[in-house]
């Protein structure tokens, strides 16, 4: 009796400490419902991971046409033209993506110059101004470059060959149609890319018998110096007229980059989903790079910082686990037919937070949300860098708000113009920025949060990330 009281007794233990092992259970998996899915998806799957819908969202996002790509050559065509000058230049990079369909990623960057030149020719008098195009290559890679995929009109593009033992500079300048038989004096005006390397501008002034200190110390240039001696070739960085052509998107640009923001986004949510804690930084930026991916995008990649190592903006190198009561960092970014996107969650496993968590991240929120309003066709951008400072500093955490405000966007992920202070830069429509304020307290949190945006038609600031849902609501909703 008294054993089977005992057992009786121990039955009754056995049920309740199982009851309270359910009840401990289900209050985990109300406060952690993420790890929960976690483990039955990684038991027995009750959906797929990475999420199928990502792999559709930009599926029928179509790349820039042809037609596109031509009315960038004539724009350019007609802002040298009416700047007086002959040509603009360009090495393998986003300039010549946005102008003529390459870059890095067909024709790396290496001490022989190969390089777009594009020029305008008139047509009908002075009327009519069209583009030409040229490309200088090597004379022994002259196969390779004319796969290069670039769009042209009906009119060839000229490309020019130097060989191993030639000035690829003389070649350039003599076959330049306009740079024809100068007249004696003649001053002569090209704009080079702001990223070109300086070794080309050198050789090109050289080659135009500019500088003369130089030709006559350095024997090997200048083969037919004689042909340029009247030539003063002017190389200059292509100014505001030129590279707002590339600033300000286009529908179609705004099309592609709309979509990389929100699967970008989506992405981020997908893995948010995922997140328990314990999870290691290198597992969750795994699962990120794997997310992009499947979403369709080039080169995803995630900066992945769990609690105070996201005080430090680019990172801190160890690979920290996730406490559950951590915020995580995820900076994405990512492309879709060449163009980026750039999108920072800083989220939470659940709502428990502690209060100067929730000040921190709702302050970073409603500096976000104070930027876009500022944002407008016309404004400074200095303006919107300081209406976001302002809001920091207004809850006392402006010393924590260490970098500017955004960056343009687009062919590259950091690009002209940037919303920073000191900068005089006027925002017109087309533009399209990062907004993306953020606290960082060093061993303690750090809080990012950023969506970018475009000024559209109507001279307003929309997020690029509005389809779907545009900026984060809380921690925990990314
Ligand atoms: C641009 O280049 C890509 C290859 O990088 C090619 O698939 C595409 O057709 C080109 N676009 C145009 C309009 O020629
Ligand atoms: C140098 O330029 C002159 C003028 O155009 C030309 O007649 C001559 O053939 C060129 N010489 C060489 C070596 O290329
Ligand atoms: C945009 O701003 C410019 C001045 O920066 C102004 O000339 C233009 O009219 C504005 N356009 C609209 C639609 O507000």
């Amino acid at each position: 009796m008294e054993y089977l009281a005992e057992r009786k007794a121990g039955k009754l233990m056995g049920i309740m400490s199982g009851l309270l092992v359910l009840l401990g259970i289900f209050w985990l998996s109300v406060e952690f419902p993420e790890a929960f899915q976690h483990q039955m998806d990684s038991q027995g799957s009750h959906s797929s991971w990475p999420d199928p819908h990502l792999a559709s969202h930009c599926a029928s996002t179509s790349p820039i046409r042809h037609s596109e790509y031509l009315a960038r050559q004539t724009s350019l065509a007609r802002t040298l033209h009416s700047l007086g000058a002959k040509a603009y230049i360009a090495e393998p990079g986003a300039n010549t993506q946005f102008f003529a369909n390459f870059s890095k990623a067909q024709w790396t960057l290496s001490e022989r110059p190969l390089l777009l030149v594009i020029s305008p020719i008139t047509k009908d008098g002075q009327t009519q101004v069209l583009p030409e195009v040229t490309i200088l290559t090597p004379k022994f890679e002259a196969t390779r470059a004319r796969t290069l995929p670039i769009p042209s009109p009906g009119r060839p593009i000229k490309y020019i060959e130097w060989s191993e033992e030639a000035d690829p500079y003389v070649a350039l300048l003599s076959a330049l149609t306009l740079l024809d038989r100068p007249s004696p004096g003649e001053h002569v005006k090209v704009f080079v890319d702001n990223s070109i390397r300086k070794f080309i501008v050198d050789g090109l002034q050289r080659a135009s018998g500019t500088d003369h200190t130089l030709s006559t110390n350095s024997p090997s240039c200048c083969i037919n110096a004689t042909y340029f001696e009247h030539l003063t070739l002017q190389v200059l960085s292509a100014p505001f007229e030129i590279t707002q052509l590339r600033e300000r998107k286009s529908e179609d640009e705004l099309r592609i980059l709309k979509c990389a923001n929100e699967a970008t986004l989506l992405a981020i949510r997908d893995v948010h989903k995922k997140l328990y804690p314990g999870i290691r930084e290198s597992q969750a930026r795994t699962m990120m790079a794997l997310a992009l991916g499947a979403a369709g995008l080039k080169d995803g990649g995630c900066l992945t910082l769990f609690g105070e190592n996201a005080a430090l903006p680019h990172g801190s190198g160890t690979d920290r686990t996730l406490a559950p009561t951590d915020f995580a960092l995820f900076d994405c970014t990512a492309s879709l037919h060449e163009y980026y996107s750039d999108v920072t969650r800083t989220v939470s496993l659940t709502s428990k937070l502690s209060p100067e968590q929730r000040t921190v991240w709702s302050l970073v929120q409603a500096a976000q949300a104070a930027a876009l309003q500022m944002a407008r066709n016309g404004t400074r951008t200095r303006d919107v860098d300081s209406v976001a400072r302002a809001v920091i500093g207004a809850g006392g955490y402006e010393k924590y708000f260490t970098h500017r405000l955004g960056h343009g966007i687009g062919l590259e992920v950091h690009e002209q113009p940037y919303l920073r202070g000191g900068s005089d830069d006027i925002i017109n429509i087309g533009h399209t920025f990062s907004d993306e304020p953020g606290i960082y307290i060093e061993g303690k949190v750090g809080v990012r949060l950023e969506d970018c945006f475009f000024i559209n038609e109507d001279g307003v600031g929309i997020y690029l990330t509005e389809g779907v849902g545009g900026a984060s609501v809380l921690p925990w909703l990314p």
